[in-house]
């Protein structure tokens, strides 16, 4: 009889455990989405900015270098800081490198299209969620990036790139594969991947 009941409480513990557990780790996902979304504004406001100052003042030319070099460079600044990957992938890659959508990526990717097809504007385009891969919890976030008029200098079609673009786009990147695109199309996301093993960083106010 004893027994029973011991058995019993036993069972109800572990489900009150279990819900308390399941709670926090909700919140700690709503953390980890809004860390992921600021972080993602940032480097998108970063190079917005300084791709209108390059083009304007030192022309396209030698603006390629903000995509070339800004972009990976936050990227990379904003995943040593977190212990993340941060990172830029496109629907067709120009740098196969660093820019080629994995499985899951891919799959997003696809789902952004058709959300886009159904009439679902880029700007709060995202989607996130917990992944196990290779016995290790993730949470990832990936957030549309569509293509606007800016970006057709050097992802547009022939008839769009600058002689000098071409030139240096032919020579640096001879598996390009992200040109053609149109002001309107998916050209790729901000993709994000967070280990639950590592805690969240303490932010700081105004951080
Ligand atoms: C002045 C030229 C230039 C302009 C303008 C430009 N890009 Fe790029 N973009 C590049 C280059 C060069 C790369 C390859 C970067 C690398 O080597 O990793 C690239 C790569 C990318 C990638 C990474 C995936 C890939 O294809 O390798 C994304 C995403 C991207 N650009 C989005 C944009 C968007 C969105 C705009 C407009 C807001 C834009 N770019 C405007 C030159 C440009």
């Amino acid at each position: 009889m004893e027994s029973i009941r011991m058995r019993v409480s036993a069972a109800v513990l572990a489900a009150v455990s279990m819900t308390a557990s399941g709670m926090a780790a909700a919140g700690d996902m709503e953390q980890r989405l809004a860390a992921s979304r600021q972080a993602t504004a940032e480097l998108m406001k970063q190079l917005g900015g300084a791709l209108k100052r390059e083009l304007k003042s030192q022309g396209p030319a030698a603006a390629i270098s903000v995509c070339r070099d800004l972009a990976p460079q936050i990227a990379g600044r904003l995943s040593r800081e977190n212990g993340w990957r941060v990172t830029r992938v496109g629907t067709r890659v120009r740098n196969p490198l660093l820019g080629m959508p994995d499985a899951w990526e891919q799959g997003v990717l696809e789902e952004f299209q058709a959300r886009a097809a159904k009439g679902e504007k880029y700007a709060n385009m995202s989607h996130s969620e917990v992944v196990e891969e290779g016995g290790r919890r993730y949470f990832r976030f990936m957030k549309a990036i569509g293509t606007k008029d800016i970006c057709l200098t050097c992802h547009g079609g022939e008839a769009n790139l600058p002689a000098q673009v071409k030139t240096s786009l032919d020579r640096d990147y001879p598996m390009d594969r992200a040109r053609g695109y149109r002001v309107g199309d998916l050209r790729g996301a901000v993709s994000i991947k967070q280990p639950l093993d590592i805690p969240l960083r303490e932010v700081k106010a105004g951080d």
